[in-house]
């Protein structure tokens, strides 16, 4: 049975998340909160580099916490982004980076984005987002 999803909840998370956001060079703060399986949430946001191509997203933040901690099996990821100091309303959709990095990782028709629009959590899933992916066969 498939489980049930705070996803108001877990927009709270990835809201937090972004207050610890590191983006002086866009000035675009993202957090990103990464549920479990078994119920726990990996929190990350995103990390900028004065020389670019080391930045972070957010999404690939909370994927390496919980990959690097052991964690196997994903349901859902929130996403809230905004520019810095305003709220985050409109939906922040994963990059093209973070669909693919999350792909590895995730079921793709069943795994839940889930971002804010008008107010309200929307939610679709990473298939939606990543039709045809790359599917490396070992
Ligand atoms: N960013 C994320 O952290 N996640 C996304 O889904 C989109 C973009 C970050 C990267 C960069 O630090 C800033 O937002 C502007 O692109």
């Amino acid at each position: 049975m498939d489980m049930k999803i705070d996803e108001k909840k877990l927009l709270n998370e990835a809201k937090e998340a972004r207050e610890n956001a590191y983006a002086p060079f866009s000035g675009f703060t993202v957090g990103a909160a990464l549920l479990t399986k078994s119920g726990k949430i990996y929190r990350g946001c995103n990390i900028e580099s004065s020389v670019m191509s080391p930045s972070l997203c957010a999404e690939r933040v909370a994927l390496a916490k919980a990959i690097s901690e052991g964690e196997k099996d994903f349901v859902a990821i929130a996403i809230a982004g905004a520019p810095e100091g305003e709220a985050s309303k409109e939906p922040c959709y994963p990059c093209g980076v973070c669909r693919q990095a999350l792909s590895e990782h995730v079921a793709l028709s069943s795994f839940q984005i889930i971002t804010e629009e008008n107010g309200k959590p929307s939610t679709c899933t990473l298939s939606d987002l990543l039709p045809k992916a790359f599917i490396f066969e070992k």
